[in-house]
């Protein structure tokens, strides 16, 4: 049975990968599956969280936890920001698209003629750096989906997003990242002390990422 340490606690999680329509069938995306947030959806929920799963995946969401739907940065925020007040520990396992289409063809777009489409990209909100700046009590938890410079880029986005634990995911590794039943990932505190955990399956990556978590100082019953 898994400890009741999150009992009563209000987890807010993002899973999946948001999506910027360019027109009525096309968007701009990435391959995130939603596993990895379903699985810290589900550790928390076992826990005894409260726990609200903020998605933009199509799979199934597990049962035991409230599920609000999303499709692109801007309402995966909105969602959030609704929520934020309320709640105690936010990780952000989704994988949000950095920019979207300026513009949103009303048609689908044809190819005609054209030998080249230019489409011009504005960046999304960052919805991280959004809730550091709302941060009461909340404790955030980010997600860094790196291809290079693993720990330095993850150091960085811990700083500059303001976080206080951000997980390091090297998403070249096979058996890590977007898709795979496992991860494999590193823990980054601010301060600088580190925690490389091994290939789990996902559902145990997010139990070890919950177990960091009560570690901070800011946990809820520890200060
Ligand atoms: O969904 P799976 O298939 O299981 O794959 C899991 C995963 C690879 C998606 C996951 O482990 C992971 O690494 N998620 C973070 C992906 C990501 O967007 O990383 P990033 O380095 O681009 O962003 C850093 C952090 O800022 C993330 O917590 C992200 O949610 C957040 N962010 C990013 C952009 C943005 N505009 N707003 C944000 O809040």
């Amino acid at each position: 049975l898994a400890p009741q340490d999150y009992r009563d606690l209000v987890v807010l999680v993002t899973a999946g990968g948001t999506r910027e329509p360019l027109d009525p069938v096309r968007y701009i995306g990435n391959y995130s599956s939603g596993k990895m947030g379903y699985a810290l959806a589900r550790a928390a929920w076992e826990r005894g969280a409260r726990v609200t799963l903020i998605t933009a995946s199509p799979l199934p969401p597990p049962p035991e936890v409230e599920v609000v739907r999303v499709q692109t940065a801007a309402e995966m925020l909105a969602a959030l920001e609704e929520r934020f007040a309320g709640a105690d520990i936010v990780l952000k396992a989704a994988a949000v698209a950095d920019f979207r289409p300026v513009a949103k063809a009303t048609q689908k777009i044809k190819k005609g003629q054209q030998r080249e489409l230019f489409v011009h990209l504005e960046p999304t909100v960052d919805i991280l750096a959004c809730l550091s700046r709302m941060k009461e009590r909340q404790i955030l938890v980010g997600f860094a989906a790196e291809t290079e410079d693993l720990l330095a880029n993850a150091g960085q986005k811990l700083h500059d997003k303001q976080l206080d634990l951000i997980v390091a995911n090297d998403v070249t590794r096979p058996g890590a990242g977007f898709g795979s039943e496992t991860n494999i990932v590193t823990l980054l505190f601010p301060g600088g002390r580190k925690e490389e955990l091994p290939q789990l399956p996902k559902l145990e990556v997010a139990h070890r990422i919950l177990d960091a978590v009560t570690t901070l100082p800011r946990f809820p019953g520890r200060s």
